[in-house]
């Protein structure tokens, strides 16, 4: 629904003062419930929802006689969803590559473009809330949903979540960030008790959204599922009133995870929205914002002033993103659009090792053979509410299955961007070959014949389900281990959302991590193995040696039945991924930060300035005879006599063969300091600090040092 709002002086929040003025209490209890649209879960239209609104996750009626339109809400980070296509049969939208894989870029820019594409897209269906800015820390390599969040590290996935929450804004759309917070595993997600020491969480987790929300200023936050020490997030008064709201001053609003709502108390505690509320029903018996709340409004116990602030919260993103005045519909280009998805697998893809097969040469007439992964058709995707029908649909849908209520739609997903024909049409001379990879021995009868192996290796990982292991399915490790034994010119292409264990790493040759690239993805494979594109991609999250070596070893709940109170001691507080190494001294397989390219690179002249922060400027290099992009980035790794290590800075750069580019990046101050929990800011201690420009966490190249003074800063 649009509406052509009057030009207007007035700052959003005094028009939204003066629109909730206005209202009556049925339309303010209207504005803070979010109906679950069409769904697989929700097959029947709720008769909340006008006949002929285009279905998705959420609506909410607006106020048509004060001109507020009606919040159309729409998943997710990676394109426009369409659930089980209820209510919209056959329309398919742009697959961008995982979150993950965006991550890997390093890019803001690409970010914001690829928002933008998202923003447009949204727009054009009629969604004006999209609930995207997945901004989790990837704490755990098992989790099922890190493919949807950015890395691992504070500053790396705020300054990504936040270009892809402005690339939606700026097209007058609402963008989510979230799960706020601490939702780190699935495993019994709604049962789940995330436990941090506060003030480590201040570094971590919720670093990535303070700064996050500081440079996108997003209409909305979206509460996690689980609980953190204790309390349900939507009811969490320490995270949603104490930080969020007084704390940072976030003006937007918050609303809940789908079927998240436990109590109508969590009005309270801050929760602005009851979202999904059909899905409240099946898991609390009721929807928490409708007659409970009312009944607590009537008796007194639910104050008017907390109604008319939830109100005016949405109200103000309405009006400061613009929702009111859309006008006309914008142009969308699909072509662009998919040239946006292309660009980000292409950058987004990982080198992890290449002795020397790479990249193969175009006019090659080797005899090469493709195994397994469906590469004959397409590239996988994550499952869950994240998942995009791709331009064109699906090459096909197989279901997986499993426990609990996503087990229905917990699928493996082929986009239709087969790798195998694209590598045919990038090496017309070569004779390239496919085997599905049913069993080892027959895969390892057309390797044996082979000159080169290119080995899919896949893992459709998903929402409400963690990974028991690092392994890969279906037997995929044994076929790997089979072909490279048959044939050493083995190159292994992984389609994952998270780290693997690779057993047969020492066998192969090359490995690139492709993420799941989206609905281009085969071709940007094909690029990225025959040197079209060189890659630049590198590792947002530590690849383990080992779960050992990470904080868990044994995931609680794991195995549990869906439903089993669970609780995760998060006590590598904010020593998370590679911090957590550095702490330990553990040799991961591969570091945060590492990605190899068909060109190489050299720094120098580091130059550090202190004071009230570290500024470090230094010189980049294309020292091979390829373009090629870097992407340098500067630690911390000793804070007045602390060893620790923070990434306080990156920038992607791309340089000619011989190029030099000298780079300066400045660090938040925060990433220098520790919180302080009594004082509630952020202090820095007076001293020397050791920082270093690295290739990936465990390759620092240039160190230097300088003085900070003290300082107690923020909030
Ligand atoms: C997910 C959210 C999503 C919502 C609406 C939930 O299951 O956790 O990320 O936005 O559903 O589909």
């Amino acid at each position: 629904m649009t509406h052509d709002a009057e030009p207007t002086d007035a700052s959003p929040e005094e028009r939204a003062r003066a629109t909730e003025a206005q209202m009556t209490d049925d339309e303010r209890f209207l504005l803070i419930l979010g109906v679950f649209g069409q769904h697989r879960l929700s097959p029947v239209r709720d008769e909340r929802i006008p006949e002929g609104t285009t279905m998705s996750a959420g609506y909410t009626p607006g106020v048509p006689r004060l001109g507020v339109p009606a919040l159309q809400m729409s998943d997710a980070s990676m394109g426009v969803t369409n659930p089980g296509y209820a209510g919209r049969e056959g329309d398919t939208a742009t697959a961008m590559p995982a979150c993950i894989a965006l991550g890997a870029s390093f890019n803001p820019t690409l970010a914001r473009a690829s928002g933008g594409a998202i923003g447009r897209e949204a727009r054009s269906r009629g969604f004006n809330v999209q609930l995207a800015g997945g901004n989790n820390l990837a704490r755990d390599p098992r989790n099922g949903r890190n493919f949807e969040y950015l890395s691992e590290d504070p500053w790396h996935s705020a300054v990504l979540a936040a270009e892809s929450v402005n690339g939606i804004q700026a097209e007058g759309v609402i963008s989510t960030l979230k799960h706020f917070c601490l939702n780190c595993n699935e495993t019994n997600r709604h049962w789940l008790d995330a436990v941090i020491d506060p003030a480590e969480h201040r570094e971590s987790d919720l670093l990535a959204f303070q700064i996050a929300i500081e440079r996108s200023q997003p209409g909305a936050i979206m509460s996690s599922y689980n609980k953190v020490n204790g309390d349900y997030t939507g009811g969490n008064s320490v995270l949603l009133q104490d930080v969020l709201k007084d704390g940072w001053g976030y003006p937007g609003w918050v609303m809940s995870d789908w079927g998240a709502t436990a109590s109508w108390e969590f009005a309270l505690a801050g929760l602005d929205q009851e979202c999904g509320v059909q899905l409240d029903v099946m898991q609390w018996g009721g929807e928490a914002f409708t007659e409970p709340l009312r009944k607590a409004y009537a008796e007194g116990r639910f104050p008017r002033e907390r109604l008319s602030e939830m109100v005016r919260r949405i109200l103000r993103s309405v009006y400061a993103v613009g929702l009111d005045s859309w006008g006309e519909a914008r142009e969308v280009d699909l072509a662009a659009h998919n040239e946006i998805s292309l660009e980000t697998a292409r950058q987004g893809m990982v080198l992890l090792k290449n002795d020397g097969v790479l990249p193969f040469a175009t006019d090659t007439s080797a005899k090469i053979a493709v195994i397994g992964g469906y590469a004959q058709l397409a590239v996988v995707s994550g499952t869950g509410s994240g998942a995009v029908v791709p331009a064109g649909g699906y090459a096909a849908v197989l279901p997986i299955g499993g426990a609990g209520p996503m087990g229905a739609s917990r699928n493996l997903f082929l986009m239709p961007s087969s790798p195998l024909a694209e590598l045919k049409s990038l090496l017309p001379s070569a004779q390239v070959d496919f085997d599905p990879g049913q069993t080892p021995a027959e895969a390892a009868l057309l390797a044996k014949r082979s000159d080169m192996v290119i080995a899919f290796g896949i893992r459709p990982e998903g929402e409400s389900y963690d990974l028991p292991d690092l392994s890969l399915p279906w037997g995929q490790d044994d076929l790997i281990e089979a072909v490279a034994t048959a044939n050493p010119n083995t190159i292994v292409v992984l389609e994952t959302g998270n780290p693997v264990s690779m057993p047969w790493r020492d066998k192969v040759k090359a490995i690139v991590q492709a993420w799941y690239p989206g609905q281009a993805g085969g071709q940007a494979i094909a690029e990225v193995l025959t040197g079209k594109v060189n890659p630049s991609g590198r590792l947002p999250v530590t690849f383990p040696a080992g779960l050992d070596q990470t904080p868990r070893p044994e995931l609680p709940g794991m195995g549990t039945p869906w439903g089993t109170p669970t609780t995760i001691e998060y006590n590598e507080g904010a020593e998370v991924g590679y911090r957590w190494f550095a702490k330990t001294g553990a040799r991961p397989m591969y570091a945060f930060g590492h990605g190899f390219s068909y060109t190489s690179f050299a720094y120098s002249d580091l130059a550090v300035e202190g004071g009230d922060t570290v500024t470090a400027t230094f010189t980049v290099t294309n020292t091979g005879d390829r373009a090629g992009a870097d992407v340098p980035q500067l630690y911390l790794t000793d804070a007045a006599g602390d060893r620790r290590m923070r990434l306080l800075g990156f920038e992607r750069v791309e340089l000619q063969p011989g190029e030099s580019g000298r780079i300066t990046l400045t660090a938040d101050p925060r990433l220098l300091a520790r919180f302080d929990g009594d004082a509630r800011q952020w202090r820095i201690t007076e001293g020397t600090y050791k920082v270093a420009v690295g290739k990936a966490a465990d390759a620092l190249e240039l160190t230097a040092e300088t003085r900070l003074t003290e300082a107690l800063f923020g909030s």
